[in-house]
């Protein structure tokens, strides 16, 4: 038997505080085009990305990102694979761990997330599940890093629905010096064990705040209930109302894809005090330094 890699980033508490801040600081690095020695830190090496959900920016910026490194991504779809006929996603780990250096998945069952960790011999990456979306902190992260110059001390309001990005923002923020506020409306709260401050009231979230940010009203997995929640969450909109009661300076966040009108008015997301576009970039520095450490390169 393989024994299980110990290196894994599931649900955000795998890497300290001290090592998050390393790892923006090489993103950044990796965004300014620093030479990489030996011709790429991921050589010889490939990825696997299995991919149960749709996505256009953790797919894209893992793809990519990992060629940048000189490794080789194998993106796999989860209908294309055995495991859509019954075979366990235990053995998936063990097979895929003998071909690849580390394997990305999004699903929609965090249970299947850590048991392909539990099983694979080689670092698991938690590309989204309903419950943890840690690879779009780490942007986050980088995101405020460039616009603020720091973290310790920074006041992130999140609006809206309590959802997978709310609770790594949170957890990454908690582990970085940076205060969460998450206003949401009774229901779709985050638990009380999220290390974040929880309101139901925007206004008193946005005040003070270095950054609002928000996120869909309807994540995958949610469309059922897609009308109710749109009624729920309605109040908890980001628009230019909620932007007069935050500082002059305070920067929009959103981790895509956004639906203008919805969560968002179209003059906040396309506006001067968006972020949101930097923040997608993001993703492609933050994700080639998160593989360089888990991958020890
Ligand atoms: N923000 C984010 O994860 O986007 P995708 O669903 O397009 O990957
Ligand atoms: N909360 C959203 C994030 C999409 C990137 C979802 O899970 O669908």
């Amino acid at each position: 038997m393989t024994e299980p890699h110990a290196r894994h980033y599931i649900d955000g508490h795998e890497i300290s505080g001290g090592q998050l801040v390393n790892l923006i600081d090489r993103a950044e690095e990796l965004k300014a085009g620093r030479p990489v020695e030996g011709g790429g830190t991921l050589a010889g090496k490939s990825v696997a990305m299995l991919f149960e959900k749709p996505s256009t920016r953790t797919r894209i910026s893992f793809e990519v990102g990992t060629a940048e490194l000189g490794g080789h991504p194998v993106v796999l779809r989860g209908s294309e694979m055995q495991l859509s006929r019954g075979e366990s996603v235990e053995d998936t780990a063990r097979v895929l761990s003998r071909f690849v250096a580390a394997i990305v998945i999004r699903s929609g069952s965090h249970e299947n997330v850590v048991a392909l960790a539990e099983n694979a011999s080689v670092p698991v990456i938690n590309a989204l599940t309903p419950e943890f979306h840690p690879c779009q902190a780490l942007a986050d992260l980088q995101t405020l890093k460039q616009r603020f110059g720091k973290l310790e001390g920074l006041k992130v309001a999140y609006v809206g629905d309590g959802n997978n990005v709310a609770r790594s923002l949170a957890i990454a923020g908690s582990l970085t010096g940076v205060e969460v506020v998450v206003a949401a409306p009774h229901g779709y709260q985050l638990e009380t064990e999220v290390p974040a401050t929880l309101t139901d009231d925007p206004i008193e979230a946005v005040s003070g705040a270095d950054a609002i940010y928000g996120d869909v009203w309807v994540s995958m997995g949610d469309e059922e209930t897609a009308e109710q929640r749109r009624a729920d969450l309605a109040p908890f909109r980001i628009d230019g109302h909620l932007l007069s009661h935050a500082k002059q300076e305070t920067i929009v966040m959103h981790c895509l894809p956004a639906h203008p009108g919805e969560e968002i008015t179209a003059d906040v997301l396309y506006g001067e005090r968006s972020a949101v576009w930097d923040q997608a970039e993001n993703r492609l520095h933050a994700q080639k330094a998160l593989l360089e450490y888990l991958l020890g390169t």
